[in-house]
């Protein structure tokens, strides 16, 4: 195990979904990891992030989440920041279809 995984892996408890929440499904990285990138590595960006956990590569519905938790904030928005239109990642996430589509 190299440095960066020592520093990114998960502190060895009980399994705890709610505790440590997936941020990114399509890289299986928690919330803690990214916690840890954000601290350790003094990730200010998105792309910071994404190059040290591989976190929102792939389709990015994560960078609101990932975005958040750069600003210090609840990785989880809620319903009304995306109503409010504040989740602009999101928005940017949708395809042109999916968005005529809520339109
Ligand atoms: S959920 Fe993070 S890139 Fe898809």
């Amino acid at each position: 195990m190299n440095l960066v995984s020592e520093l990114l892996a998960p502190p060895v408890t009980k399994a705890d979904p709610q505790a440590d929440p997936l941020i990114c499904h399509c890289f299986r990285v928690t919330e803690s990891a990214i916690k840890r990138a954000i601290h350790v590595f003094q990730a200010v960006e998105v792309e910071a992030v994404m190059e040290i956990t591989q976190a929102g590569g792939g389709c990015r519905a994560c960078h609101c989440r990932i975005d958040r938790l750069i600003e210090g904030k609840p990785a989880e928005c809620g319903r009304l920041c995306q109503l409010l239109g504040q989740c602009s990642h999101q928005a940017a996430a949708q395809s042109p279809a999916a968005i005529r589509m809520t339109a």
